[in-house]
């Protein structure tokens, strides 16, 4: 049984990869990835794709009996035929499975809708696939936050426009692990599952930084209008008015979703506390 999955360079496909080596062993796992020598350092066959290449992936998945396809990071317009690139050679190619990595969120009524309307559209284009395929939609990832703590100390604490709004954050982690499990476990097929752990507003989340951390971070909240000039002065445009996007599902609730990461990884989702200290432990070693 050969595993492929793609974006093996970024953190998550690297996560996924770690996870399905310790299930099937290195010689079963394929990582593809635009460039290729960023991946090798997982010691696993590399194979070339770049979503813009129809032709990379009808080689790079020869052979290959399940594929991973990790979203893309482009415009969302572009995501749309990028991904169709690996369905269709996936289908080329005889592979029986695909596992697609989506987002949870509101598909409708913020900045980020774009974003999570171009990942329907490729669970639509997956579930039509005629592969047998497992769908996760995953939570927003924690490590963000942690990696920003300096900053958030700097500014006095963690400001944004989620107001009580609960997000039920996940860690790279954690998907690598549940994604490894709905690439081996065949009842899952057909499912579409929430990739979540548990919902929490961005005061428990300065209480859990707090708490591992000992920093002295408080919340607050601002308009989405405020947050949004800010972010769009602070990181541009396009990413600026995404992030808004995030924090506005958020505050509306989009991102207080019922968990079904246990189905999907056959074990509970680690808590924030939990999640904070294994980054705090990892950046240690
Ligand atoms: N849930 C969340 O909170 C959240 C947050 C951010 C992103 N996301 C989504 O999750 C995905 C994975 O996140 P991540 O943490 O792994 O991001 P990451 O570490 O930044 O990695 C992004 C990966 O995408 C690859 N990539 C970019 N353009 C590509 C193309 N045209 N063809 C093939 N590969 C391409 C990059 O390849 P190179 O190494 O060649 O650049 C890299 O491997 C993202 O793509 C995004 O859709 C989710």
């Amino acid at each position: 049984m050969k595993i492929a999955v793609t974006s093996a360079s970024g953190q998550l496909g690297a996560a996924i990869v770690k996870a399905l080596i310790q299930e099937i062993g290195k010689e079963n796992v394929v990582a593809i990835a635009r460039t290729a020598s960023k991946a090798e350092h997982l010691g696993v066959e590399v194979r070339k794709g770049d979503y813009n290449s129809r032709e990379d992936f009808n080689a790079a998945l020869k052979g290959i009996d399940k594929v991973l396809l990790v979203s893309g990071m482009d415009d969302p317009r572009k995501r749309i035929p990028q991904h169709r690139n690996v369905i269709e050679a996936a289908k080329q190619n005889g592979v029986q499975k695909i596992v697609y990595t989506s987002i949870v969120g509101d598909a409708e009524n913020t900045a980020f809708s774009p974003v999570v309307q171009s990942n329907r559209q490729t669970e639509e284009d997956v579930r039509n696939s005629g592969l047998d395929f497992v769908i996760g939609r995953n939570g927003i990832y924690i490590e963000p936050d942690l990696e920003y703590i300096d900053t958030y100390v700097k500014e006095g604490g963690i400001i944004n426009c989620a107001a009580d709004g609960k997000c039920s954050y996940t860690s790279r982690e954690e998907l690598g692990y549940a994604y490894a499990q709905m690439l081996l476990n065949d009842s899952l097929n057909g499912e579409t599952l929430n990739l979540v752990g548990k919902p929490i507003t961005q005061s428990q989340l300065a209480e859990a930084i707090n708490q591992v951390f000992g920093t002295e971070l408080s919340f607050t909240s601002i308009s989405v209008e405020e947050y949004k000039k800010e972010r769009q002065a602070a990181l541009g445009d396009f990413i600026g008015t995404v992030i808004a996007g995030i924090y506005e599902g958020i505050r509306s609730g989009a991102n207080d979703v019922p968990s079904d990461f246990e189905k999907a990884a056959g074990r509970a989702h680690k808590s924030p506390l939990e999640m904070i200290e294994r980054y705090q432990n990892h950046n240690q070693e």
